[in-house]
């Protein structure tokens, strides 16, 4: 039995009022049968039609087609029931208008999985079948009404089906054209395919098997003799959608509306472009700071204060008083520098003085020099002219900021200028202490004064005194003040590790022994997070220009779900199950996303760039240092686009549920 219906209605509810479209009808349609449906306008025909096509459910009773329930059936069973079992040639045709004839009848064969050339070669056949040979790339709106309906019945025959529903399909057509049809008809029933036509086409109900009458809904007759049961022809192929054909179906959907397209693409690469460029300054400004904060510290140096509590703080600034003073003198040197995993321990100290030369006067930052073995071989880089002295003795090297006060007025600090200083002895007179990091220190109660013989000259603005030296100076200056019981007190030293690896577990110790501890990986690390909020606070501000065209993505395809709900009733109807449907309009709003994505990206990368250059342009020529503001890291771009991917899924995802959702008849009545 091809087709078996018991009892089947269907009763459409608007409001409170009902409309019984179809009611309790029983009829069973042999495999291989002719069945002609007649009645006037609104019996209940096409209802009828849309029943036995699974493109609409009845509300009561038992329908099974093809060997499908399809009162129960879920919808995926129905969608490979229409893609497969079924061919519906519909009253008003359904074409897809921005197709040709070839490629409504190509579409219906992909959605069976079929690949390119073998539909092609598929669907021109039928369509030369249908004698339509010289009309396949004709659109339906240049085809006259009898050539479109010939398009559908090329469609609905498409895979194959055992069962073909045509609605009048000779109402719109000559006589001439009629008789086409009627022979095509004829020729399908004679191999073996259940037909069932709704038609008044005289010629046709006399070809008929039966005939069923339809009034008001109900069976009125059922004229003629049921035929003998013939067996059914061979089933079709059963496959679904290749994903290639959903995105080009995706594709040519865009392509449509290039202008809407393009101008949402527009929003997310400006949403991308602005992400790419905010994060990436933070990135530049991050890499340029801790580079240079690499360039000046040792990785295995522990600074240690006596005042404990100033350890956490950020850039090296106490925000608080430091709570209790614990101190450090030469013996608490020596205890640190015995302590497992250190190599030593040295004072540190920065302290204020003014130097003279000739009449001419300078101020200088002077910090003692490290003793001689934990002095780092970047430090010696720095040196513009002479050499750095030992440990010992009246020398000094100046910072070639305060040297070139030094020189006659006229003097440019030029290397042979400054050249000039080295072997001359200045009278430095060191003023006060200026503390562990500039700010608690204090002035000495009796300024020292020293004559120091200048035997080099560094880059920057702190000059340097050998390490015995400058702990004299200390020592005689801070006087009393700085004398405990057991000896001179140190505001900070320095506890080299031997390692890397052992700087944390060292720090922890000191730390525990009740000093203060600032290590040059702690500062780094505080650093760091002080970047990452900086390029999250950025990045946020990217991101919400791109969720805004992620509501333009939204806005996009819910007008696009509107403008094709007819299509998307075409495509369930021709057998496109909901999860086709929903992939084919996400995959719009994706190709929005990614290829807006990766022009914002590479706008936002190029952008970066150009500013970097024309920034350096400017400082090369005032003869700076090049510096990279925009640093375009893979993980900002990778992060970037994942973004853009997952703002362009999320807004696509409620237009394309609503999409898959569609009722099929409903969507085809859509205007
Ligand atoms: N979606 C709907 N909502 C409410 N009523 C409907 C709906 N679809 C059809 N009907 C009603 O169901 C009845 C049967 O409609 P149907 O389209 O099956 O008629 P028909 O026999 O095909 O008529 P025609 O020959 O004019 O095509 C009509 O009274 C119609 O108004
Ligand atoms: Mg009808």
């Amino acid at each position: 039995m091809a087709i078996e219906m018991r009892g089947v209605s269907r009763v459409y509810r608007m409001g409170d009022e009902e409309v019984r479209a179809l009611e309790d009808l029983s009829i069973e349609v042999k495999t291989g049968e002719f069945l002609a449906i007649l009645g006037p306008s609104g019996s209940g025909k096409t209802t009828m039609l849309h029943l036995i096509g699974g493109l609409d459910r009845p509300t009561a009773g038992e329908l099974t087609a093809g060997g499908v329930a399809l009162q129960t059936a879920d919808s995926d069973t129905l969608a490979a029931y229409r893609r497969t079992r079924v061919g519906v040639v519909f009253q008003s045709f359904h074409l897809i208008g921005s197709l040709t004839a070839l490629e409504n009848v190509e579409l219906a064969l992909s959605l069976n999985g079929l690949r390119h050339a073998e539909r092609r070669t598929r669907a021109e056949e039928l369509l030369r079948q249908v004698g339509l040979g010289d009309r396949m790339h004709h659109r339906p709106t240049q085809l006259s009404g009898g050539q479109q309906q010939r398009v559908a019945i090329a469609r609905a025959l498409a895979n194959d089906p055992e069962i073909l529903l045509c609605d009048e399909p000779t109402g719109n057509l000559d006589s001439h054209s009629g008789e086409q049809v009627m022979a095509l008809l004829h020729e399908l029933h004679r191999e073996g395919r259940t037909l069932v036509l709704i038609t008044h086409n005289p010629a046709l109900v006399q070809e008929a098997d039966r005939v069923l009458h339809l009034l008001d809904g109900r069976a009125q007759a059922v004229v003629g003799t049921e035929p003998a049961e013939r067996p059914a022809p061979s089933a079709s192929r059963r496959g679904t959608l290749r994903f290639a054909d959903m995105l080009s179906y995706a594709w040519r959907s865009i392509r449509r509306v290039k202008a809407r397209a393009i101008l949402t693409g527009l929003g997310v690469a400006i949403g991308v472009g602005a992400i790419v460029l905010m994060v990436s300054f933070g990135q530049g400004l991050q890499d340029s700071v801790l580079g240079q904060l690499n360039g000046v510290g040792s990785v295995t140096q522990i600074m240690v204060t006596g005042a404990k509590g100033q350890g956490g703080s950020t850039f090296g600034v106490s925000l608080g008083a430091p709570s209790a003073v614990k101190p450090m003198n030469d013996t608490t040197l020596k205890t640190f520098s015995r302590l497992p995993d250190a190599q030593g321990a040295y004072y540190s100290a920065t302290i204020l003085a003014t130097a003279k030369l000739r009449g001419h006067g300078a101020t200088l930052i002077a910090e003692n020099l490290p003793p001689q073995h934990f002095r780092l071989p970047s430090f010696a880089q720095q040196l513009r002219v002479g050499r750095i002295p030992g440990d010992t003795g009246q020398a000094i090297v100046l910072g070639d900021a305060s040297a070139s006060y030094l020189l006659a007025k006229s003097a440019k600090p030029t290397t042979a200028n400054l050249r000039r200083l080295l072997g001359k002895t200045i009278s430095v007179k060191f003023t006060s202490d200026l503390g562990s990091n500039g700010l608690n220190g204090s002035a000495f109660p009796t300024p020292v004064t020293q004559s120091l013989k200048i035997v080099g000259i560094v880059k920057g603005n702190a000059s340097y005194i050998p390490y015995r030296t400058l702990q004299t100076v200390l020592k005689e200056g801070k006087g009393a003040a700085a004398q405990g019981r057991r000896g001179f007190l140190y505001d900070e030293v320095i506890v080299q590790a031997r390692v890397q690896a052992d700087v944390k577990p060292l720090a922890a110790r000191i730390s525990r022994m009740g000093y203060g501890t600032q290590t040059f990986q702690s500062i780094i690390d505080s650093l760091h997070q002080v970047f990452l909020i900086v390029q999250s606070i950025l990045g946020v501000i990217g991101g919400i220009a791109l969720v805004v065209a992620g509501l333009g993505i939204a806005n996009v395809m819910i007008v696009a779900v509107l403008e094709r709900t007819r299509e998307i009733g075409v495509l369930k109807a021709i057998g496109a199950r909901r999860r086709d449907v929903r992939r084919m309009f996400l995959a719009e709003s994706l190709i929005i996303g990614v290829v807006g994505g990766v022009i914002g990206l590479l706008g936002g990368y190029l952008a970066g760039q150009a500013i970097n250059a024309i920034v350096n342009l400017s400082i090369r020529g005032g003869g700076g240092q090049p510096v990279t503001l925009f640093a375009l890291t893979p993980l900002i771009a990778l992060g970037a686009m994942a973004f853009a991917v997952a703002v362009a899924l999320v807004s696509g995802i409620y237009p394309a549920n609503r999409a898959a959702g569609l009722n099929p008849v409903d969507a085809l009545r859509h205007e």
